[in-house]
């Protein structure tokens, strides 16, 4: 089979949550770049027109809506309106993620961190970020099986992170939980719909630059510091998830389900410091 073929989304229907910023926009990009037409569901109205006005202007058939993830029955609704319009759910990312704010010790993992400390965690703190990393991605993983069960076919992918697997101390307890546990679930949602040839994998990024966190990563100080700690030594753009997102997305991927994709520079292997 020609490349071509086998990485070919044109016609497909796509949502993707989370999809008006960072790396949930570069799903929306690569796949409606190669003729997916792509549904982007964000909190941010104001990302959602910028985005859909520019992306549209490229000649794209993309379109945003207004969905918290955290809104199951909304969340419902607006797989059901696309799917309908589509009249095919082929492809799905449950990406809509937040940062949880400051871990236990500062990010450069020197200093102890009072208000990240276990004892000083609050519920409204766990709790929103369970409800948006964790919860948000149960309930779209549900609404895209719904959808994709009866036709036999679909690609379900999940924006996990380092986090699912290594403490990142430095960043909230919350986060290390919902991560570990998004990553469990796309295995066991894997396990369950292999039988109707759906797959479900996981994608974990390492440090990319995106508005996350009140967009901490775009400083280039911070990128510098934190390329430091990455094997290929830089920081990566949106840019560097385009190639593993249609690779999931497409026919390319179609034997691999239930895996966890690191996209993370090297960092998962380790550092050295010459
Ligand atoms: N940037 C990184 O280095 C990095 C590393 C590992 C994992 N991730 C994960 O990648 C995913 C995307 O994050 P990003 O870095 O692109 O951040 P981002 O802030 O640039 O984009 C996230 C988007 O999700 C939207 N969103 C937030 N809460 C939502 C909700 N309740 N319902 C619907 N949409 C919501 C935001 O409005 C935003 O447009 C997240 O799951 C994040 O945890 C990011």
């Amino acid at each position: 089979m020609k490349a071509a073929e086998m990485y070919k989304v044109e016609g497909y229907g796509a949502i993707v949550t989370g999809g008006a910023s960072g790396i949930g926009l570069s799903f929306v990009e690569v796949l409606a770049e190669n003729g997916a037409r792509v549904t982007m569901l964000d909190v941010s109205q104001e990302r959602l027109d910028a985005e859909t006005k520019r992306l549209k202007a490229k000649g794209w058939d993309v379109r945003g809506m207004k969905v918290d993830v955290t809104d199951h029955p909304a969340l419902d609704r607006a797989f059901d309106e696309t799917a309908k319009l589509y009249g095919r759910l082929d492809v799905c990312f449950a990406n809509a993620g937040i940062d949880p704010g400051i871990g236990f010790v500062t990010v450069d993992r020197k200093q102890r961190v009072p208000e990240g400390a276990i004892e000083n965690y609050d519920d409204a703190r766990w709790n929103r970020v369970i409800d948006i990393n964790l919860n948000g991605v149960f309930a779209t993983i549900r609404a895209a099986a719904r959808h994709m069960k009866p036709r036999k076919s679909g690609r379900i992918i999940v924006t996990t992170s380092m986090a699912a697997f290594e403490i990142e101390a430095g960043i909230g307890a919350s986060y290390m939980a919902a991560k570990a546990g998004a990553a469990h679930l796309t295995r066991n949602a894997a396990l369950e719909l292999a039988k109707y040839q759906i797959t479900v994998n996981a994608i974990a990024p390492g440090w990319f630059i995106t508005n996350i966190g009140g967009g901490w990563m775009t400083k280039k100080e911070v990128q510098d510091e934190v390329a430091e700690w990455v094997p290929l030594r830089r920081v990566a753009t949106t840019e560097d998830m385009k190639g593993l997102a249609l690779f999931l997305a497409s026919p390319a991927s179609s034997y691999i389900t239930g895996a966890q994709m690191v996209i993370d520079g090297g960092s998962n292997i380790g550092n050295v410091f010459d």
